[in-house]
This record gives structure tokens, sequence and C-alpha cells, in this order.
């Protein structure tokens, strides 16, 4: 389906990035790359010079979005669809535009309190970075490098800004209750062929974090077995072992990054057609598994 935004990288502040490092190296699997010319350490998953960008910080959250404009026509359209909905970015300058290695930068600040960058040229490598321990590699193009997950006190507002402001189109959402009398939202949008790049959680409160997780997606089904094996072995939270969303089918399991948010590594998910005739409400998160994984007695 044609499209004119995917997802470019992430920018996550951490305070310990050296924690991170082998988090994402070592039991995600992502490619390390070069550090940006902000002297920030950068990550990969296909040929992009960057996807994840690590700043130093004591957040320990979401530090801003990359959205990459599939062309010139593209770029000056969201970012007049943002002007025109109330989000005017700023044009970024030389040394944004070279931190992030893109052609052209603009910037806004998203109503959950982090700027989203709207970016055209994000550069590119001949061939993808080598993923040793993700041997079939991820699923990336015309699609982006995955999905984000959002939790927000300002939902309404950041609907607004994913749909009037950013274009993106809802492909259903979930409405359930988790504990009694607590209930949770989650609006899932798309901007190409990827079920949803966004999706919005309705903060009942201020959370410590907006990032709730962040999906890289696997072309092989095994690489998430893996992948979770290697979260197993490292002895890392894992909130939702392996199971399969009802909404978009994906085969997944999460784990909790050092710095507290989640990584989802998933595989399997349908895409989107045009027209998109699933917009619907789910009752529940998954068809099954994902259920927290308890470590059981040694031996
Ligand atoms: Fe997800």
């Amino acid at each position: 389906m044609s499209h004119s935004i995917e997802l470019g990288y992430i920018r996550i502040e951490v305070a310990d990035p050296a924690a991170l490092w082998a988090f994402l190296t070592d039991v995600v699997g992502l490619a390390p790359g070069e550090p940006t010319s902000a002297g920030e350490p950068t990550w990969s998953d296909d040929e992009a010079a960057q996807r994840v960008v690590i700043a130093v910080g004591p957040r320990n959250d979401l530090a801003a979005l990359g959205f990459e404009a599939v062309g010139e026509a593209a770029f000056a359209s969201t970012v007049a669809r943002l002007a025109a909905a109330g989000f005017t970015p700023t044009d970024g300058d030389e040394a944004l535009r070279r931190a992030r290695r893109v052609e052209r930068v603009a910037t806004v600040d998203a109503p959950w309190g982090t700027p989203v960058e709207v970016v055209l040229g994000l550069e590119r490598r001949p061939e993808p970075a080598p993923t040793p321990l993700v041997p079939g590699g991820f699923l990336t193009a015309d699609q982006g490098f995955g999905h984000v997950v959002v939790a927000t006190t300002a939902f309404d507002e950041s609907v607004r800004f994913a749909t009037d402001g950013l274009g993106m189109v809802q492909s259903d959402w979930l409405l359930t209750e988790i504990a009694e009398g607590i209930e949770l939202e989650v609006r899932f949008f798309h901007c190409n062929a990827r079920h949803h790049t966004l999706a919005l959680a309705r903060a009942p409160f201020e959370l410590p974090q907006a990032l709730h997780h962040v999906m890289f997606e696997t072309n092989e089904r095994d690489d998430v077995g893996h992948a979770f094996d290697r979260a197993f072995a490292a002895g890392l939270p894992i909130p939702n072992g392996l199971g399969r969303h009802d909404n978009d089918r994906m085969f997944s399991f999460y784990v909790a990054s050092p710095a507290g948010f989640q990584v989802e590594v998933g595989h399997g998910a349908i895409q989107v057609a045009r027209p998109w005739t699933g917009d619907r409400r789910y009752e529940r998160i998954s068809a099954w598994g994902h259920q927290p994984v308890v470590p059981g007695p040694a031996g």
C-alpha cells in the first residue's frame, strides 16, 4: 500500500547506557552502529544508519520518535498537516540533521511530552547491519523499524496528534478491565502496512515512563524463540512470555529492559490492507499466552 511515513528511529534517554548496550546487543540482537555526531550510541536492525539512539540522562524514558517521510512531497505534506492541526513543527538545524543522519528534520512536541521528529533521507548502508543473533533479520521494508506504545494522560490530544497531525489511521482499539474497576484503553494506529506503528494507552495518572514498549519484528518465527531464550538466560524480568495478540495476531514476548521500558520481539503480525475494514473494539490483549514468566526452581 502506498504510504507517506514510517517509523525511522527511536531515541531513548537512559541513566545507565552500559547496561542497555548489552541488553540491546546480546538479548534483543540488534546491531551496534557508529555513535552519532553528538556521541550517542546507536543500533540498527536493517540498512538504516540508526534505528535506536541512546541519550544519557536520568529519565529512563522516550526522548524522541523519528517518523521518516518516504519522499520530499510526503515530508512537506506531513509537516503541513501537523501545522494545520495546530502542531507546527520547527526546522532542525545542521547539528540536528547531522546527529540524526538525515537530510531534513522538523521537530514538534507531541502531547505526550516528548518530541516527534519528521525526517527525510535517513542515511542507509548498502547492506543490512549484521545481526548474527537474529539470522533471519528484521521486517522493516516500507514499514519502518517496528512499533512504539506510549502511555499518556493527554490521551485525547495525543490521538488527535496521531490522526489529524501525523495522518495516521486507527487500526482498532482495546478496552478491557485489567483489574476490578480498572480499565485499559489502547488505540492502535497505522501509517503503512504495519498493523500499528504507534499505539496510545490512556494513563489513569502520570506514570514514571511514557514509553511502555518498543517492538522489533523478526522475519523468522524461530528468531522470536531464540530471543526469548536469551532474555530468560539473562535473568531479566519477562512480564509477558510467548503469546499471540488478538488484534494484530503477532506472536511475541515482552522483556523488561534494565531501564524499565519493555521490548517486544515478535513475528507474523497481519498487515493492513486498504480500504481497512478491521477497526473494531477488542476485549482481550491476547488470544493466548503472554502470561508473566516466573522463573522455576533451579535444576
Ligand atoms: Fe506491541
